[in-house]
C-alpha cells in the first residue's frame, strides 16, 4: 500500500516524480490556490487545466521545479462563487483531487503533494483511497504510487494525527473493498467468516462464528432460510471491541448475502453478476470494527456479518414458505428462549431483510445503545437518491446525525423518513409479517420498517441503505476506484468517533 509522510520543505525544492498543485475553477481558467504556483498553473492551463472538480493536467515541469513533472487537480470553484448543483465541500473536492492525481501517478516512486495545504486530512485519505487497486485477479497496468509526501506548514502532533487516522480509515476502507471485490466463486458465507475471524483475530478481538448447526440449534429461521438454495451455507459472524473504558456500546450488523440470484424468484439476467456486492454491509461493519480497535477508541464495538448466498435449487426456499426468525437465547438453564416473529415470505429475492431481522434481535441481546445497520437492500434506494448517495432511516436524531456524518466524510448521504401507513404493508393474514408489501411505491421506505420490527426498545438505530454506493459499475473517479467503493466504511467510522465525543 502506497506510503504516507509529512514535510515541510519548499515544495518546489522537493525531489520527486511529480509535484501534484490544487487549481480553482475561475471565470477566465483556473487560478493557483497557492500562489507561489501561478506560473505552473497558467502553463497547464495552456495544455488544456481549467480547474474542473476532478480534472487532472499532467505537464513536463521543464526545471522550473525538483520535481520531473507537474499533476495539476482541479477543486472547481472557489469557496464565493459556487453554483447551487455543486455543493459538495471542498474537504471532498480536496478529497477526490487527492484520489484522481494518485491515479494519475501511478507507476511513480515518489510524489510531493501540496493538496494538503487547503486540507491536510482530505488530502491525506484522497490520496491512499485513490490508490488503490485491487490485482488479485488481474496485474494492474501500473503499480500504486509507493510514496506520497504531504506539504503541512508543521508536522506537528496533529499533523501527525491526522496521517494515522487517513491511514487507518484508507486501509479499513481498502479491506472492505477487497472483500466486495473477491469473486462470488471464492467468497461464499464460510470464506467471508474465515477472512473476517483471520484479521479480528490478529487485532485481538473477540470472535464468534455460528456455522449451519448452531444456526440451527439457535433458531435463526431468516438466515437458514436465505441459505437453504446454496451448497454453501450460511454463517453468522459476531465480532467484539471491547476497550478498558468505553463510554457507550456501539452493535453494528452487516448484510452479507455472498451472491444474490434473487433465488426462486430469480433476477432477469442482465446485470446480475453485480449482485456480488450483496455482501458490502457486512464487508463494511468488519472493517469498521477493525478500525475502532486500531484507533482505540473508547466504545465498545460489536459487529454482526449475516452471511448466506441466495440461490435458486431443490432445496432453496420458496415463494410461500414461513419462516420463523431468531427470538433471542434461553434467559436462564432449562428455560425456552422467546419465539421470533414469523414471516411469509412472497419473494424470495427480498432476502436481506430476513437475514438482517435475526442478527438485529440477536445483536440487541448485547444491549447496545446504538444500532446501525447497513446493507446493500434495495433497488428503490438507487431509484430515489442515485448511485452516490445512501439513504438513512431510523431513530431521527441518530439518522441525521449519520446522514450529515455521510455528507461531511464525502459518502453522501440523505434522510429518510419511515411514514406510518407504508407499514400495513408488510401485514400478513399468515404470520407476524411478510417480506413485502407487494407494491413498489417506497420500496426503500418499506424494508427500513420490516427492519424496525426487530429493534429492541430503547436501542437507538440507523439503517444505512447503501445500495447504490458501495458498488461503482462504471469507470474510476475522485478516489472511487471501480467495483467495491467501500462505503458506508468511513461514515460507520466518523459516527463511532462522534459517539465517543472525538
Ligand atoms: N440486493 C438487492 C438490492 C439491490 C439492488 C442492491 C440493486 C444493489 C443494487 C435486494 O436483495 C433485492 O433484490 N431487493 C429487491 C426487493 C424487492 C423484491 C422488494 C429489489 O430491490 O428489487
Ligand atoms: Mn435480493
Ligand atoms: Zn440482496
Amino acid at each position: 500500500m502506497t506510503r504516507l509522510s509529512l514535510t515541510t520543505a519548499d515544495p518546489l525544492t522537493v525531489k520527486a516524480d511529480a509535484l501534484v498543485v490544487a487549481a480553482y475553477q475561475g471565470a477566465n481558467g483556473p487560478v493557483a490556490a497557492d500562489e507561489r504556483f501561478a506560473a505552473l498553473v497558467d502553463a497547464a492551463a495552456l495544455a488544456g487545466a481549467a480547474g474542473k472538480p476532478g480534472s487532472v493536467t499532467t505537464i513536463p515541469a521543464a526545471g522550473a521545479v525538483a520535481a520531473d513533472r507537474v499533476v495539476v487537480v482541479g477543486v472547481g470553484a472557489a469557496a464565493d462563487d459556487r453554483s447551487p448543483a455543486e455543493s459538495d465541500d471542498l474537504a471532498d473536492r480536496v478529497r477526490r483531487a487527492a484520489g484522481a492525481a494518485s491515479r494519475a501517478v501511478a507507476g511513480h516512486t515518489k510524489v510531493v503533494s501540496t493538496l494538503s495545504l487547503l486540507d491536510a486530512a482530505a488530502a491525506a485519505e484522497g490520496h491512499l483511497l485513490g490508490a488503490y487497486v485491487f490485482d488479485a485477479y488481474k496485474k494492474p497496468g501500473s503499480a500504486p504510487v509507493d510514496a506520497v509526501v504531504l506539504t503541512v506548514p508543521s508536522a506537528n502532533k496533529a499533523a501527525k494525527q491526522i496521517l494515522e487516522r487517513a491511514t487507518v480509515a484508507a486501509e479499513s476502507v481498502a479491506f472492505a473493498r477487497d472483500l466486495v471485490n473477491a469473486a462470488p466463486n471464492d467468497l461464499y458465507p464460510a470464506e467471508f467468516a474465515a477472512r473476517a475471524s483471520a484479521a479480528a483475530n490478529k487485532a485481538g478481538l473477540t470472535v464468534e462464528v455460528l456455522d449451519e448447526k448452531a444456526l440451527a440449534k439457535g433458531g435463526y429461521g431468516g438466515i437458514l432460510g436465505v441459505g437453504a438454495g446454496s451448497s454453501r451455507p450460511p454463517r453468522l459472524v459476531r465480532i467484539a471491541y471491547t476497550p478498558a473504558k468505553p463510554v457507550t456500546t456501539v452493535a453494528l450488523v452487516g448484510k452479507g448475502i455472498t451472491f444474490d440470484t434473487g433465488g426462486i424468484s430469480i433476477k432477469p439476467g442482465p446485470k446480475m453478476d453485480q449482485m456480488t456486492s450483496d455482501m458490502a454491509g457486512a464487508a463494511a461493519v468488519v472493517a469498521t470494527v477493525l478500525g475502532v480497535a486500531r484507533l482505540g477508541l473508547p466504545v465498545t464495538v460489536i459487529a454482526y456479518a449475516a452471511l448466506a448466498e441466495n440461490m435458486p435449487s431443490g432445496t432453496a426456499y420458496r415463494p410461500g414458505d414461513v419462516l420463523r426468525h431468531y427470538g433471542g437465547a434461553p434467559a436462564g438453564r432449562g428455560k425456552a428462549a422467546a419465539q421470533g416473529k414469523t414471516v411469509h415470505v412472497l419473494n424470495t429475492d427480498a432476502e436481506g431483510r430476513l437475514v438482517l431481522a435475526d442478527a438485529i434481535v440477536r445483536a440487541c441481546e448485547d444491549n447496545p445503545e446504538y444500532l446501525l445497520e447497513t446493507s446493500t437492500l434495495t433497488g428503490a434506494q438507487v431509484v430515489a437518491l442515485g448511485k452516490r448517495t445512501m439513504g438513512v432511516m431510523g431513530d431521527p436524531g441518530l439518522r441525521d446525525r449519520v446522514a450529515e456524518l455521510a455528507r461531511s466524510v464525502g459518502e453522501g448521504g440523505w434522510a429518510m423518513p419511515l411514514p406510518e401507513h407504508l407499514r400495513e404493508g408488510l401485514d400478513s393474514p399468515l404470520a407476524d409479517l411478510q417480506n413485502i408489501s407487494g407494491e413498489p411505491a417506497g420500496g426503500m421506505l418499506v424494508a427500513g420498517h420490516y427492519l424496525a420490527e426487530f429493534v429492541a426498545d430503547g436501542v437507538q438505530w440507523a439503517h444505512l441503505d447503501v445500495a447504490g454506493p458501495a458498488f461503482n459499475d462504471g469507470k474510476a473517479y475522485g478516489y472511487t476506484a471501480p467495483g467495491g467503493t467501500g462505503v458506508p466504511v468511513r461514515t460507520l467510522l466518523a459516527t463511532i468517533a462522534d459517539l465517543a465525543g472525538r
